[in-house]
Formats: C-alpha cells, sequence, structure tokens
C-alpha cells in the first residue's frame, strides 16, 4: 500500500477549540499509511493584493504546505452560520497570487463539530462553495456533521463515543479513497 498525507486546517484559532480536538481525533484514527500533518494558519496576516508581488514567508510556508500534501480536510466550526474569519483569510492566501491557487486540482474534504444540531452544515455549505470555486475535488459523502457533546472529544483527541469513532474512520477512509482515485489519474495524466 502507497504511504499518503493528508494535511489538516482547523478554522478555529480558539485556545479551547472543540475543532482541533476533532482532528486531533482524526490524527488518532487515520488509516494505516496514512498520515495527517497539521498546515497551520494562525500566524496569517490579514491577506491583502499588497502582498502579491512578495508573499510573507508564512504565507509561503502555509501554500508550500498545501503543495507537499496528497489532499486536505478542512476542519472547521461555524461562526455566524459561516467559516470563520480566520479560515477565509487563509483561503484567500491559498488563492493568490493570481493564477497560483493551491487548491487547485487538490483533493479536499470538510467536517466540523459544534454544539448545534446541525454541526456546522451551514459553513460548510459555505466552504464548499469556495472549494469548488477553487477546481478542488470535494469528497460529497460522507458529509461530516458532527453535533458536540461535552466529553466527546478528550483533550488529546480521544474520542468516547464508539459510534463516533466507527463514523470518522469511515469519513477518513473515503476521503483517503478519493485522494487515491486523484493519484491516480495524476499518473495517467503526466
Ligand atoms: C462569533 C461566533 C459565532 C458563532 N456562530 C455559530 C453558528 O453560526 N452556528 C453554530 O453552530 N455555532 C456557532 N457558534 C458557536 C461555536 O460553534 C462554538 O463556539 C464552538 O466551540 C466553536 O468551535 P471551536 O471551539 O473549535 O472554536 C459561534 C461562536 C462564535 C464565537
Amino acid at each position: 500500500m502507497t504511504a499518503r498525507t493528508i494535511g489538516y486546517i482547523v478554522g478555529s484559532i480558539s485556545s479551547t477549540s472543540i475543532n482541533r480536538r476533532l482532528a486531533r481525533a482524526l490524527e488518532r484514527l487515520a488509516p494505516e499509511d496514512v498520515t495527517l500533518v497539521e498546515i497551520p494558519i494562525r500566524d496569517l496576516p490579514h491577506y491583502s493584493p499588497d502582498h502579491d508581488a512578495d508573499f510573507p514567508q508564512v504565507a509561503r510556508d502555509f501554500k508550500q504546505g498545501i503543495a507537499d500534501v496528497d489532499g486536505v480536510v478542512i476542519v472547521t466550526p461555524e461562526y455566524s452560520r459561516s467559516i470563520p474569519g480566520v479560515l477565509k483569510n487563509a483561503l484567500d492566501w491559498s488563492s493568490r497570487p493570481y493564477g497560483q491557487n493551491s487548491f487547485n486540482g487538490k483533493p479536499t474534504a470538510v467536517i466540523g463539530t459544534s454544539g448545534g444540531a446541525i454541526g456546522t452544515a451551514l459553513a460548510q455549505q459555505h466552504l464548499k462553495a469556495v472549494l469548488s470555486h477553487f477546481n478542488a475535488p470535494t469528497l460529497g459523502q460522507p458529509e461530516g456533521f458532527i453535533q458536540s457533546t461535552p466529553g466527546l472529544f478528550t483533550e488529546e483527541g480521544e474520542v468516547t463515543d464508539e459510534t463516533t469513532a466507527a463514523f470518522l474512520r469511515g469519513y477518513l477512509d473515503a476521503f483517503t479513497a478519493l485522494v487515491d482515485r486523484y493519484a491516480e489519474k495524476a499518473k495517467v495524466t503526466v
């Protein structure tokens, strides 16, 4: 089996983020031969076209982080029925300079958790629209709407409910299959 590296972006910079706990859970539950690595967004400044001629190192590192992995999972909270500004800012960096969109052709998946019953579904709809514009193939099913309850994820990313853990394993299997399909296509077209 081929080793794959999947990057993940956490759309929250909260020190108590439940989405970071979910990301840690995904790290722990990754299938054999799949390694999850974080692509951090915390230190990105606000994007402005003024940077296009000379991106700051932190933004170059961010774009390189996306380039270096076989696929990207975005783990995000829902803010005001959309995605948090810090995540949108990161996506804007990824899309520039014009013609150098980091997500073009990159397999992606979105998932998120909140206390609300819809588990970030509306944020994910907005996020999928952005990724579609980026020409990023995105996992359609299963949809990762996780309603968080106190203690569902420990700080270390342990999942205390087996049904949720099984769902997350299946989710990662489905995304790995998507990553593999695009890797095969890339081999054929190169
Ligand atoms: C500015 C703001 C807006 C929010 N809007 C929503 C929302 O639209 N839907 C929702 O389910 N939760 C919303 N919440 C609650 C978040 O789901 C909750 O704070 C969650 O813990 C955020 O994820 P994090 O812990 O990973 O940062 C909002 C929270 C904040 C701070």
